[in-house]
């Protein structure tokens, strides 16, 4: 059977988009020297147990080294994790986010209007600059500076390999140079508006962590840098591919759309449906701390183990007829966003954002539809699933 992943052309190694179940809910990738979890029940026990699967990884990746560990939230453990999750907690709160929804209309509105003609790229049109306009604000980073995050960002997510712990390849190491030179470029960046934030504080984001206090001790402006640096990451890339994979999954489940275009209630699941079905983020990684058993296999310590939860939500354990795209799926227990203490902090924001621009694009474009002649291409990572052009007829 022909999937929309062979059609479009995506990552081969996405195999649960293509309807194919793994042989084993865990297997050991005896060639990269690390472990894949694709099984939904096992992703679960991994994410709820982070004293035995550690969010430390990066001391199993020699090549990242520990430069941007210090105030990555992702990177960290109890307890030290538990304090700034705590801290920057304050900064998406549901009134924050739920805040930002006339401006996020507002800036949809803006960025269709400034559309010529009856075509659109919905990714460099809409998919991409809404969610870092609107992280950049909160932030209070000059959004016009959007473009040298596309130049840093891009380059993280460039190359269609698989990672691997063993035999790096020429390019891949190259690949991997590349990718921290410009992460430390977005982090050189971030430090020099923290510095100017300590002397003269504003109403954003960045004060609020520079002036912010965890046990009476201050965040230096690394940690802050860093956090800013996740948040620029975690909060636009993965927002970009959600809206164009949303538009993408109705667009080729024309009865669903149909559905959607009847009942606009159904918006937020149809956005559930669509990060289960596409997950944006495919997999997040943690390393054992002690040997463990998962899904009947012996994990030694010391492993890295990459957690699938992209597979995870194709899992028919979990989901009836999990290949089927239904956007009145009930219920949803989707783990696109992740689960336990690590759970995305930007959900809200993702999901307000999906939910803004999905609506107004029913509502100003009765006829949206993808371009036969012009088909969507997809990032090359396996780790990402998400559309980097999706031209549309509008
Ligand atoms: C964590 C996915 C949007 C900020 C995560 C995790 C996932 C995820 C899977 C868990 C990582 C782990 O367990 O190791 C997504 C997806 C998004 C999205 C699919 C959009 C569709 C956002 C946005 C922001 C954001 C908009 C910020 C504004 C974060 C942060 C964390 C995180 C800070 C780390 C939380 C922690 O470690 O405690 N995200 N994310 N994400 N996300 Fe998101």
């Amino acid at each position: 059977m022909t999937t929309l992943a062979d059609t479009w052309g995506i990552n081969e190694a996405q195999f649960w988009l293509r309807g194919v179940r793994p042989e084993k809910p865990v297997e050991h990738d005896e060639a990269a020297g690390m472990w894949n979890v694709y099984g939904y029940p096992e992703i679960l026990q991994a994410l709820s147990d982070h004293a035995t699967f550690s969010s430390a990884t990066q001391r199993l990746v020699p090549e990242t080294g520990d430069r941007f560990s210090e105030g990555n939230l992702v990177q960290m453990d109890p307890p030290e994790h538990h304090k700034l999750r705590k801290l920057v907690s304050h900064a998406f709160t549901p009134k924050v986010v739920a805040d930002l929804e006339p401006r996020i209309a507002e800036l949809t509105h803006e960025l269709l209007d400034a559309i010529p003609g009856d075509r659109t790229e919905l990714v460099a049109d809409l998919a991409y600059p809404l969610p870092v306009i609107v992280i950049a604000e909160l932030l209070g980073v000059p959004s016009s500076d959007r473009g040298l995050f596309k130049k840093w960002v891009d380059a993280m997510f460039d190359s269609s390999d698989q990672f691997s712990l063993k035999e790096q390849t020429k390019e891949q190491e190259e690949y991997v140079a590349k990718a921290m030179d410009q992460v430390q470029q977005l982090t050189d960046y971030l430090v020099e508006h923290a510095q100017e934030r300590r002397r003269q504080p504003r109403e954003d984001l960045l004060s609020k962590l520079v002036l912010a206090e965890v046990d009476g001790v201050r965040l230096t402006d690394a940690e802050v840098a860093n956090f800013g640096m996740v948040l620029l990451i975690a909060g636009h890339i993965t927002t970009t591919m959600l809206l164009g994979n949303t538009v993408l999954c109705l667009d080729a489940h024309p009865d669903q759309f149909a559905k959607l275009r009847a009942d606009r209630s159904l918006v937020p699941s149809a956005i559930e449906e669509s990060l289960r079905f596409f997950s944006p983020f495919a997999a997040v990684s943690r390393a054992t701390s002690h040997a463990t058993e998962l899904g009947g296999q012996v994990i030694p310590a010391d492993q890295l183990v990459l957690l699938w939860v992209a597979a995870g939500n194709r899992d028919p354990r979990q989901f009836t007829d999990p290949d089927v795209f239904d956007i009145t799926r009930e219920p949803n227990s989707q783990v696109a966003f992740g689960r336990g203490i690590h759970f995305c902090l930007g959900a809200p924001l993702a999901r307000l954002e999906g939910r803004v621009a999905l609506n107004i694009l029913l509502e100003r474009f009765p006829n949206l539809r993808t371009d036969p002649a012009d088909a969507p291409e997809f990032l090359p990572s396996p780790a990402m699933t998400g559309v980097k052009r999706l031209p549309l007829l509008l």
